[in-house]
């Protein structure tokens, strides 16, 4: 066990760019002493007038009192050569995302240091072992994966290689805790835990607009609307650029030796080699102005409700209960028979799955049929429509939906709509990384609510729909495609055989 960190160590921060500024900036506030290197000549100076410049900010607002700003600036110091961390007790590179150059910096990192010191890499995409590979001394190199804004983003995953000694992710841990952030362990693997199980929400999501189930900001609507989430996945690409989320959607779905999971999509790849790259192009989903205002769409009217009875078919779950109680409020008629007359519109409320396949079960007029989520009804609802769905019948499920004023999203046929579809992808390929041992299922929940910002964590999310409900979802979606991407993982399938919380882990063999 190597020594833990007296109270006055030193760290060294090597790359003065996004990344390494905040990190800097958060070690020093949080009373680390923090030596800032990179390569560019004055990038280091200049660096460091920008975090005080930020301090300022904080002091100007209140949030920092002017003593401890002070005395954080006094903590911060550029180095004007590499050779100036030779007493650091943990030095995070943050420099380009580059295997050479990364490699290089450490060999070099190696020469300079003491033994005892941690080398940690801040890599988002290459292998924390390909880095390490290089040194004299693997077993003392980790991965340190922040987040940006990293003063914002309270949260780091510390990732060991398969050389990884130990003592060294301990000290991270410790250190991270230090800096006000919370540590997250994952074994070293493409895209770590975030960016691994982000895999869930934007590619599904590219995969049902390439349906055309619906076009963008419908998709994104219910998403935000009904299910939650702070952005939807295409308000998200916008924000983060084409040129950084395509590009690291191909290359985790090329480590991971093309799963089909991970497929990445025809749409952005189109859009990026067409410059479309989101609001630093000010064209991408969405246009912006120049200020960077999304252009208004135009809000759809309710349309009126008509005399066509309405059937709604049994059973006792509180949607049922919901879209009954909708269509009493609307005043229009409420077939009570087992099956619908032959004028009346028939509401199903399917599980998984589409619209079509609800219909057969049903075998009710699928021109006269919708399909409606059960799951997701209070804050936007969703209607979707059989090939074959007449328009008025159309209009008349949208009237009654919104009877009580909640927004309706109309969408073409989707084995478990957007929400249901979304959110199984998201709980899905989570088990899947508990079952890989990427990482615990509170990590991966805490990690995915901290750093993707979701609502819930895929586990809780799990639960909270049912993990024999999701299970279903799943199957639906694979048995309509037939394609491995929808294959159900063992981790999820056998809580739900046992009745069991999807974050259960595996007995100790
Ligand atoms: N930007 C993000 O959102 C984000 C998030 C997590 C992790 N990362 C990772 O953090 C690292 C840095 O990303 P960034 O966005 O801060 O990049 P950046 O381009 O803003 O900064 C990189 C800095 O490194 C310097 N540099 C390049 N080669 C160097 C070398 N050999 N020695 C010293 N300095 C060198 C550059 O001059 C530059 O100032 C990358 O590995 C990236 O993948 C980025």
């Amino acid at each position: 066990m190597k020594p833990v960190f007296d109270s006055d160590f030193e760290i060294g921060v090597i790359g003065a760019g996004l990344m390494g500024r905040g990190i800097a900036q958060v070690a020093a506030q949080a009373g680390i002493r923090v030596r800032l290197y990179d390569a560019k000549p004055g990038a280091a100076v200049e660096a460091c007038g920008q975090i005080k410049h930020a301090w300022d900010a904080l002091v100007d607002k209140g949030r920092l009192n002017p003593q401890e700003a002070a005395r954080s600036c006094n903590r911060l110091a550029p180095a004007m050569q590499l050779e100036e961390v030779a007493s650091c007790s943990v030095v995070i590179e943050a420099i380009i995302e580059s295997l050479p150059a990364k490699q290089e910096l450490l060999r070099r990192l190696e020469s300079i240091v003491g033994e005892h010191c941690v080398l940690a890499t801040n890599t988002s995409s290459l292998l924390v072992t390909e880095v390490a590979a290089g040194c004299a001394h693997p077993e003392r190199v980790a991965g340190l994966h922040f987040f940006s804004p990293v003063p914002r983003m309270k949260i780091a995953e510390v990732i060991d290689g398969v050389r990884t000694a130990p003592w060294v992710c301990d000290r991270l841990v410790d250190l991270v805790r230090r800096i006000g952030h919370e540590p997250v362990r994952a074994k070293d693997s493409p895209g770590f835990i975030a960016n691994h199980a982000g895999r869930g929400y934007g590619p599904e999501a590219l995969r049902i607009a390439s349906e055309g189930v619906a076009d963008f900001a419908v998709i994104d609507e219910i998403l935000r609307d009904a299910c939650g989430f702070r952005m939807g996945p295409f308000e998200l690409f916008d924000l983060t650029g084409l040129d950084v989320s395509h590009v690291a959607g191909e290359s985790i779905y090329r480590q991971f030796y093309e799963e089909p999971r991970f497929q990445p999509s025809l749409i952005t790849r189109q859009r990026l080699a067409g410059g479309l790259l989101g609001r630093k192009t000010r064209r991408g989903f969405y246009e912006y102005d120049e200020s960077g205002r999304r252009n208004p769409g135009v809000p759809a009217s309710a349309p009126a409700l008509r005399d066509i009875p309405v059937w709604v078919e049994a059973g006792d779950t509180s949607g049922h209960d919901a879209i009954r109680a909708l269509a009493r409020a609307s005043n229009v008629h409420l077939e009570a028979g087992e099956k619908p007359s032959a004028g009346a519109l028939a509401i199903l409320l399917p599980i998984g799955e589409d619209a079509t396949a609800a219909c057969v079960r049903q075998q009710t007029d699928p021109r006269h049929t919708v399909a409606v989520d059960p799951l997701f009804l209070d804050r936007r609802r969703t209607v979707m429509l059989t090939p074959v769905t007449d328009a008025l019948f159309r209009d008349q499920a949208k009237a009654i939906l919104a009877t009580d004023g909640i927004p309706v999203s109309v969408i073409n046929d989707s084995p478990g709509f957007v929400t249901q579809r979304i959110c199984a992808s998201i709980v899905n390929v989570a088990c899947n990384m508990a079952q890989q041992r990427i990482a615990s299922p509170s990590d991966i929940d805490n990690t995915v609510k901290l750093a993707l910002a979701y609502p819930q964590g895929p586990f809780a999310l799990g639960d909270s729909l049912g993990a024999k409900g999701v299970l279903r979802i799943l199957e639906a979606l694979h048995e309509r495609y037939r394609e491995p991407r929808y294959r159900p993982s063992p981790w999820l399938s056998r809580r739900a055989a046992l009745g069991i919380p999807l974050a259960t882990p595996e007995a100790s063999t």
